[in-house]
């Protein structure tokens, strides 16, 4: 036998020999307890709505949204995100229905609260998109720009008709300055001290957000650019988290995940507070459209973003499969 050269002197190939060695050496464990489910719930329909650009998810009837939740808890997902969708009928400029005490996500979350009480930390989107006709995330001046500090007054009254509908968390997305700082002092006045907030700290400015505006039935035109992250910046994130950990922020997240895991570490390395992620409608459509055409193993992809996403240093990963994976990976 010809040797060439010298033999390795290590050999990390030891460590991957059995599946029981590679389990005992991982780096990253994902469990349950780590998923968030985010789910959509449709007013006036009493059967659910398939997304055609999601597979596999829908905008919830209020009963469907129950069950979706109990099985959730029951796989041991930790929470749940909701997102209300109103008749399109209900959507004005100012995004009304968002304030509505008997509007979809109140009544959402008062459903859910029902029928899981504290066994899921129950969260609430808080932002105007889903309720403006104009689609954005806030209100608009006269010359047609979002008007950053007449949203802020209105995120303030939202906040506090949400933490009366019941939720433990609100997720304030619409990256307005200063959101934090407005709804930590709108739910204090309140006497709401205890509802906590994940800020949206790092959120982008997304192709990938597409299938979320038919989620959603958004009636967007244009972009979100001028309130968005733009995603050729990481330093901005820090700054954007500087200002939401001074203002009040509980927890904080960066969105999306997968394109920005370079985000997602630096803002865990520089921060005491939980870190998620969230996993957008567009990275969980690639997954699924390239699985349906028999191009990747649509399990093992899925449990592999997920692990890169907690590897990079989510703590909490939100995620349209969290049901599923969690069911796979069993109650830790
Ligand atoms: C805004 C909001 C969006 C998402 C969550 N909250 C859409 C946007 O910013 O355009 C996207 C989530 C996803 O794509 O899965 N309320």
């Amino acid at each position: 036998m010809t040797v060439y050269g010298s033999f390795p002197g290590s050999r990390p190939r030891r460590l991957r020999t059995t599946p029981a060695m590679r389990r005992m050496v991982a780096e990253t464990r994902l469990n349950p307890a780590d998923l968030i489910l985010p789910a959509f719930v449709r007013e006036g329909v009493s059967e659910p709505v398939p997304i055609a650009a999601m597979p596999g998810v829908v905008q919830h009837s209020l009963d469907t949204l129950r069950k979706a939740a109990v099985e959730a808890r029951e796989a041991g997902v930790s929470g749940i995100m909701l997102f209300g969708v109103p008749e399109d009928a209900k959507k004005d400029a100012v995004g009304t229905a968002g304030t509505d005490p008997g509007g979809i996500l109140q009544v959402a979350v008062r459903a859910v609260k029902e029928e899981v009480g504290d066994e899921l930390v129950v969260m609430s989107d808080l932002c105007l998109d889903e309720y403006t006709d104009h689609g954005h995330c806030g209100v608009l001046d006269a010359d047609g720009r979002v008007d950053n500090d007449a949203t802020l007054e209105r995120y303030a009254e939202m906040a506090q008709v949400q933490a009366d509908a019941g939720v433990h968390v609100v997720g304030p997305s619409g990256m307005m300055d200063g959101q934090v700082g407005v709804i930590r002092d709108a739910l204090d006045t309140i006497g709401r001290e205890d509802v906590a907030i994940l800020a949206y700290t790092a959120k982008y400015s997304s192709a990938f957000y597409g299938p979320f505006r038919e989620a959603v039935a958004s009636s967007l035109t244009g972009d979100r650019k001028t309130y968005q992250q733009d995603p050729a910046n990481l330093r901005e994130s820090l700054r954007e988290l500087a200002f939401d950990l001074g203002e009040g922020a509980d927890m904080v997240m960066v969105k999306p995940a997968g394109p920005y895991l370079d985000v997602l570490a630096k803002v865990a390395e520089s921060v005491d507070v939980p870190v998620a992620a969230y996993q957008i409608s567009g990275e969980y459509a690639m997954v699924e459209a390239a699985a349906e055409k028999g191009w990747i193993e649509r399990d093992k992809a899925i449990l592999e973003t997920l692990t890169g996403i907690r590897r990079a240093g989510a703590q909490m990963i939100l995620t349209y499969w969290a049901t599923e994976a969690a069911q796979k990976l069993g109650r830790a």
